[in-house]
């Protein structure tokens, strides 16, 4: 059932919602579901040809209206642009949701200056430079708007290794909670979704190169023994982005199958032990009472 699409056909109908990396990974798969539930969908990145083919192949898919645009989420008269046009083609946008990012993995001593600010550039600042612009629209207009931002369960625990891409996710974060209350009186939601391993070229690509995949398999890592389907995260973005949640405003919500707990429950490695040591391990304890 995770993975069929879950909300009613016209839950999005009427709505423009933007998508930073909507052309590629998660970003694509939510978009594609956004348009399969009413919404004309805005899909900006880098990448020009990528993004066309992608709008292309989804509007296809889905009989929805999407408009590819170029825009690094690092300039902020880029993303000035991008509302401009989605204004001219839709009229109005309603949602934007932050799925852009770079990440890549490296012991942090071998990263230079500009390697961690490439990061925080892309991700947070880029996330807050969509997010500005898009408040201010909605504020001048006095309309609402919703805000969805992806960010990463080691933005609550950190992680080694990706140490610019955790300090940038859990800034989103802080962002996510602070603009909830700072906005919440002009309509404007903004809420969060941690993913836990969605299996993506652009991901596994940068975090898990060469065979490091086979050897560092995350399914082993997850209580559920599986890594995430993509239409179970858009279907729980879908229902964010949605008017259904019109009362949810500065959440943060885990979909990772328990990932992140098994990590950090401190005695969550018992899972090794065996029925037979169990019945060892319960006679000594159980002979500790008297001690
Ligand atoms: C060390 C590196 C490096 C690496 C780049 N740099 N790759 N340093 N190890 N593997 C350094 C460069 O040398 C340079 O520093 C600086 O970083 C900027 O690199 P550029 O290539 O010039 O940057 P740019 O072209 O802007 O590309 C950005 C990028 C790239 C982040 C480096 O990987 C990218 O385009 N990524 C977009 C897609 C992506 O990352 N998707 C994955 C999201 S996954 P110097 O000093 O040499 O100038 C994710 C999920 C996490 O976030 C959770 C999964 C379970
Ligand atoms: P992805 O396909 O690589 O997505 C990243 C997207 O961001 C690409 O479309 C890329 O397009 C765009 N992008 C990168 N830099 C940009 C910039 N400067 N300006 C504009 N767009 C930029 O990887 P993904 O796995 O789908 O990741 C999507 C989101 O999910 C990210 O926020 C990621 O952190 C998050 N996430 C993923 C996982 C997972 O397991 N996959 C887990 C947790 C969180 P261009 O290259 O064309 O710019």
């Amino acid at each position: 059932m995770y993975n069929q699409p879950m909300l009613r056909d016209d839950a999005l109908s009427g709505k423009t919602i933007i998508v930073t990396g909507g052309g590629t990974g998660l970003g694509r798969a939510m978009s594609t579901y956004f348009l399969k539930l009413g919404a004309n969908v805005v899909i900006t990145s880098r990448k020009l040809d990528v993004l066309e083919k992608a709008a292309s192949e989804m509007e296809t898919e889905t009989g929805g209206k999407v408009l590819p645009l170029q825009c690094d989420v690092r300039n902020p008269d880029e993303i000035d642009a991008v509302l401009k046009a989605s204004l001219a083609r839709f009229e109005t946008v309603n949602g934007l949701l932050n799925n852009a990012a770079g990440n890549f993995i490296s012991p942090t001593e071998r990263l230079s200056a500009n390697a961690f600010s490439t990061i925080i550039d892309i991700v947070l600042k880029g996330t807050a430079n969509c997010t500005m612009a898009l408040g201010k629209h909605w504020i001048k207009e006095k309309q609402p708007g919703t805000i969805l931002n992806i960010i990463t369960t080691y933005a609550f625990t950190g992680s080694g290794y990706v140490v610019p891409s955790a300090c940038a996710k859990g800034g989103v974060l802080a962002m996510t909670r602070s603009l909830a209350a700072e906005w919440g009186k002009y309509g404007i939601r903004n809420n969060a979704i941690a993913p836990g391993p969605f299996p993506t070229k652009g991901a596994w690509d940068r975090l898990l190169p060469g065979d490091m995949a086979k050897k560092f398999d995350f399914k082993n890592r997850v209580p559920l023994k599986r890594v995430g389907d993509h239409q179970e995260l858009a279907n729980l973005a879908a229902f964010l982005m949605s008017d259904f949640s019109g009362y949810i405003n500065g959440e943060i919500i885990t979909i990772d199958g328990g990932e992140w707990l098994q990590g950090a429950g401190q005695f969550n490695g018992l899972e090794m032990v065996t029925p037979e040591m169990w019945d060892m391990l319960e006679q000594m304890t159980r002979s500790a009472k008297g001690s």
